[in-house]
């Protein structure tokens, strides 16, 4: 037996017992001659003291010992000399006295202190066999344990059957580009690997299964961010014979499981609503961070007749104004306003324009130009006061409110409105209800105009249901952007966590949706032709959802990326330092497939060196 206990457990009520521990030496000190380890395994640590005058020997083999040399030791629990017990350690009151020490394996040099704050996070991942031993990684990845299998454990009892579903599979229309996979036997033929498994749980319901989950892989070829990685895990949902009511509670009640299961907290459900529209024009974005205030507030009807040419000239070609109230922003740097109006153009505006409210004046060119009754509206409105900054767009609807929307996070990040909540949950035994703030929004529209493509898209996905009310609208050219979807999103803390709808089941509604988007007859039949035909063999009403696992872990967690939430992540490149992949293969490899590599496009390996 390689030990007896974890090196979590040993209590003063074990004091005189004996006692086998193993795991990997994490600090070791020399006071005197004396030494001590703190010996770490997943569990925790305990201090093993090795003392000349008990055991000359053992103390001499002890200091040998080096950082993250695995060992085994079998001695005494003692109790620590009074005055030196540590209240932070649950093992803090007892020390191992060992009898013996055995050097299991030894660690080479380190590639970085075990316990430092390493900020290159490339190093990290190089070796992150490594980085996962820190028990904040390790804790994440328990955490994401407890989550998965309160899922299941939940699902389960509301009777849904878990079903895999193919890897190598065919192209699914989520939105982003495929990874794609060579076939050998069919050679110039290509697998797509699932963006998501969309298409089979639909099919999965022609089929009579009623009630399907995964906690299934997605790959998409898409650029990376703190919350997006090339391959990550969905809990996917879809039922039979139901309604958005239906998905909203069962997405509920598996959330509160979760969150019960992880940080024993009890979250509050129902959940609040938003439509698409409310949403947006509230909070200037669909996955809105509802923690602290600054709302977007319209002032279209206070400046149709206004003599500022800016805000007139959106007015007249069917834009809006809206501003929101920065409190307490009045101090904005030179440097700030530069940012704010950097990132207001990023979004498509022409210009930010701003009042300060200091001194009891408004400090801003533009405040000449309104009139009394447009400044009385302003005031009334954003309950304008001292130390205020307000910040105007005036552009088409959905500009305005993306650029106040964006402004509002960035201004709430300088403030550091959110600075107490977000800390609070990185430390799981602090965490609270009211740090957690879910919502569903719903009544998308159906349907996104690509003037790049000069063409039509599915907001979502093109399996997705028009609302009922508005399917004849799918007729009438103008009223595309009007068509609402079924589909809801739940966002948490302004990250959008999930996602889904009810579905198109009848052949003839999925044939004018294809139509809408562009795509031919011919196409739909070599793209989609086994799920229209599926859909004419008696295919249930159905519809279901998608929640991003690595995203609400990550939440939970309090961790910044989700890659702190995955065992091996990619960076931010899309590459596995650890494994050097993406990598070259032997020109056998793809002789054998049929592949020829353009010459030109190879490129210099970049891979640091090791
Ligand atoms: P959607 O594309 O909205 O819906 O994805 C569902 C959820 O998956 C998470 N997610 C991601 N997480 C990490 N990295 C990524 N690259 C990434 N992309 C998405 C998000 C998102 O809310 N088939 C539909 C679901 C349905 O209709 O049932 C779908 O995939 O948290
Ligand atoms: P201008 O008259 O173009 O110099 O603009 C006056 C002020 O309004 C400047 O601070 C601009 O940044 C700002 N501005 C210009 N266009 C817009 C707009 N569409 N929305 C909000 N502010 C704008």
């Amino acid at each position: 037996m390689y030990r007896s206990h974890d090196c979590n457990s040993l209590r003063k009520t074990d004091i005189g017992k004996d006692a086998t521990l193993a795991g990997w030496v994490h600090v070791s000190r020399d006071h005197g001659g004396v030494i001590f380890i703190d010996l770490r395994d997943r569990e925790g640590l305990t201090q093993v003291v090795f003392r000349p005058e008990e055991n000359a020997a053992l103390a001499k083999q002890a200091h040998g010992l080096g950082s993250e040399d695995v060992i085994q030791v079998s001695g005494k629990v003692a109790p620590r000399v009074p005055g030196t017990e540590n209240p932070k350690l649950a093992t803090g009151d007892i020390e191992l006295i060992p009898a013996e020490l055995k050097i299991l394996n030894r660690a080479d040099d380190l590639p970085f202190p075990m316990d430092a704050d390493i900020h290159n996070e490339d190093l990290r991942l190089t070796y992150r066999y490594y980085d996962l031993r820190r028990p904040e990684l390790s804790r994440n990845l328990r955490i994401r344990h407890r989550a998965a299998k309160a899922t299941r454990d939940y699902l389960d009892s509301q009777g849904y059957l878990e079903i895999e579903t193919p890897i190598l599979s065919k192209s699914t229309p989520e939105g982003a580009r495929d990874f794609l996979v060579p076939s050998r036997l069919m050679p110039g033929k290509f697998y797509a690997l699932p963006q998501a498994p969309q298409q089979y749980k639909q099919l999965l319901q022609v089929a009579g299964v009623e009630k399907y989950f995964q906690i299934a892989k997605c790959f998409r070829d898409e650029d990376l961010r703190a919350d997006r990685q090339p391959e990550f895990t969905q809990i996917d949902i879809e039922a039979s014979f139901v309604e958005p009511e239906d998905i909203f509670a069962l997405t509920e009640g598996m959330l509160a499981a979760i969150f019960k299961a992880t940080l024993n907290i009890d979250i509050k459900t129902p959940f609040d609503r938003l439509t698409y529209r409310e949403a947006v024009g509230r909070f200037g974005s669909d996955k809105p961070d509802r923690r602290f205030g600054i709302e977007l507030v319209d002032l279209s009807d206070d400046f149709r007749a206004s003599s500022f040419k800016v805000f007139r000239g959106a007015l007249d070609s069917g834009g809006v104004v809206k501003a929101i109230n920065a409190k307490g922003f009045a101090g904005i740097t030179i440097g700030q306003v530069d940012e704010l109006t950097e990132i207001a153009k990023t979004f498509g505006a022409k210009g930010l324009a701003f009042i300060k409210v200091e001194n009891g004046e408004w400090k801003s060119p533009i405040v000449k130009f309104f009139s009394d009754t447009e400044k009385a509206a302003l005031q009334a409105k954003l309950k304008i006061e001292e130390g205020d900054c307000i910040f105007f767009a005036a552009d088409k609807w959905d500009v305005a409110c993306e650029v106040l929307g964006r402004i509002r996070l960035r201004v709430a990040e300088i403030q550091d409105l959110l600075g107490t909540a977000v800390k609070g949950q990185s430390n799981a035994s602090a965490a609270r209800t009211s740090d957690w703030d879910f919502l569903w929004v719903y009544d998308f529209p159906l349907l996104l105009w690509s003037a790049e493509e000069n063409k039509w898209n599915a907001m979502h996905h093109p399996f997705t249901r028009p609302k009922v009310e508005d399917v004849a609208l799918l007729d009438d050219k103008t009223k595309l952007s009007e068509v609402r979807a079924e589909a809801y999103d739940v966002v948490l803390n302004g990250v959008e966590i999930g996602g889904g709808s009810i579905r198109i089941h009848e052949t003839q509604l999925q044939d004018k949706m294809f139509g809408v988007l562009g795509i031919s007859p011919e196409e739909r039949q070599t793209m989609f032709g086994h799920l229209l035909r599926a859909l004419r063999l008696g295919a249930p009403p159905h519809g279901g959802i998608a929640m991003g696992l690595d995203r609400l872990v990550m939440l939970i967690c309090g961790a910044d990326s989700i890659r702190d939430v995955m065992a091996f992540p990619k960076n931010n490149r899309g590459m596995d330092l650890m494994s050097q992949s993406p990598a070259d293969v032997d020109p056998r490899q793809l002789r054998e497939l049929g592949i020829k590599p353009a010459s030109d496009k190879k490129v210099e390996s970049e891979w640091p060196a090791q």
